[in-house]
């Protein structure tokens, strides 16, 4: 039997142009996972340490912070703590962490995160849908990068840089912000086998910090209750903190988004999946005309009705599931704090896992634009326990709105060319030109 793919040519051939040992062990977890019962579901790789693809034993350890640490070697913690000093382990793992969480439960609500997009992008999704509505083409990575760069910059409220040129921020100064966060996140590239950074690392990553950090002192003091930064200070975050959490967010939420953009952009086109979207939104047009909770979930009907209780709007369940597929953060590393065993397998104090959270995802079937929520999976690409994405809900607004954007009229897009980044780590479409047929 010749086995399927867990996903497209198209999303393989983007892991692999990433980092193709990656894409290597991503796919043999995924293949591990999809043929259940071989053996136990955490295994140990030469060079890497403990690995597993299994949904419920990631989320085991992610729940367990006894037995598992953000901040050990393997821990995304343990290079901040190298970069921005060791006041940050408290506030990564500790009663700050607990703190700090408590206090920006509020920060990304669905609401605000609406809010926030709209703010920041919708005079230049306009332009873009434009470009599209007059025939034109759209580079919709390069879209998704000028995006997320406006993003960070009304978040962090960063100012026009001195001598600056031209409107701000414009498409140029917010590229450059993207790519500054893209160089920090760099820094990260080397750690697959350790988290601990050299001198020159720990050196370049301070000054990109410190580049970007820029306004927040300013901003923390002066800006309005409605930004964030006004709102860190209103919620009672110090200027310490409300730094730190900046460069979390600036790392956390500039290329993981914009990889989800893209890569979902093409899956709808590639899978076809673009086509049963674009019926439910015509089952949804309107939304005046409520039909029976029997009816059809799309199809041809374009009998206006309302969604019914529970039912997912159709775009937001195509983030949902694009986010499933194509799981952006693919791997979340933990250090093993104390020894434990999982899955049965005994791991020891000072060893390290890597939960491989895209093979654990795409295990589950193929993208389909009404696929359910899945239980098992339930949002594992945004993690889970204490350390759950703080971005979840802005990162969802994020590819919603830019969906919306791209399928408005109710016609098809068509690729017309893609080049895929090569040796980042987060895979990404470098170039993803669409048109509409
Ligand atoms: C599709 C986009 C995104 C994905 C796939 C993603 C994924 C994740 C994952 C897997 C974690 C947990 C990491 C771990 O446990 O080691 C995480 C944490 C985090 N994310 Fe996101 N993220 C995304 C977007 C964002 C955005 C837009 C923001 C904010 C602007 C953000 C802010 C954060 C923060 C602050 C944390 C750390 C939370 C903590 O340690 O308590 N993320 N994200």
């Amino acid at each position: 039997m010749i086995p399927t793919l867990p996903t497209t040519r198209h999303e393989l051939g983007l892991l692999y142009r990433a980092r193709p040992a990656m894409a290597g062990l991503l796919l043999a977890g995924a293949a591990a996972q999809r043929r259940p019962g071989t053996g136990s579901p955490v295994r140990r790789v030469p060079g890497i340490g403990w690995v597993t693809a299994d949904p419920v034993v990631a989320r085991t350890v992610l729940r367990d912070h006894r037995s598992f640490t953000i901040l050990g070697e393997g821990g995304v913690g343990n290079l901040w703590a190298q970069i921005l000093g060791d006041w940050v382990l408290d506030l990564f793992d500790g009663a700050g962490h607990h703190d700090l969480r408590s206090r920006t439960r509020e920060l990304f609500t669905e609401t605000v995160s609406r809010d926030l997009v709209s703010a920041a992008w919708d005079d230049r999704v306009a332009a873009a849908a434009d470009e599209l509505r007059s025939g034109g083409t759209l580079d919709v990575a390069h879209l998704s990068r000028v995006l997320v760069g406006r993003m960070v910059i009304s978040l962090l409220g960063i100012p026009r840089p001195d001598g600056y040129g031209g409107s701000w921020p414009d498409d140029e100064g917010a590229l450059r912000i993207f790519e500054t966060g893209e160089r920090l996140a760099s820094v990260a590239l080397g750690t697959a086998g350790s988290t601990i950074l050299t001198p020159a690392q720990v050196a370049t990553a301070q000054g990109i910090v410190a580049e970007l950090n820029a306004g927040i002192p300013d901003g923390w003091r002066n800006a309005p209750p409605d930004t964030l930064l006004g709102r860190c200070r209103e919620l009672g975050l110090g200027l310490t903190e409300t730094s730190g959490l900046a460069s979390l967010l600036m790392v956390a939420g500039t290329e993981t988004a914009a990889s989800a953009m893209g890569r979902i952009t093409a899956l709808l086109v590639d899978t076809g999946e673009q086509h049963r979207m674009l019926a439910a939104l015509r089952g949804c047009a309107g939304a005046a005309v409520p039909v029976p909770a029997s009816g059809p979930a799309g199809g041809d009907d374009r009998t206006p009705r309302l969604l019914n209780p529970g039912e997912a709007d159709p775009v937001e369940n195509v983030v949902r599931e694009g986010l499933r597929v194509t799981s952006p953060a693919s791997v979340i590393g933990r250090g093993v704090a104390a020894d434990v065993e999982v899955g049965g397998a005994r791991l020891r104090a000072g060893e390290r896992i890597m939960l491989l959270v895209w093979s654990a995802n795409a295990a589950a079937g193929p993208f389909r634009a009404d696929r359910p929520y899945l239980r098992e999976s339930r949002q594992l690409w945004f993690g889970a326990g204490r350390h759950l994405c703080l971005g979840a809900a802005l990162a969802r607004a994020e590819i919603g709105a830019l969906l919306r954007m791209l399928w408005e009229e109710d016609r098809p897009l068509r690729i017309v060319r893609r080049r895929a980044a090569r040796g980042v780590l987060i895979p990404a479409w470098s170039e993803l030109i669409v048109s509409r047929t």
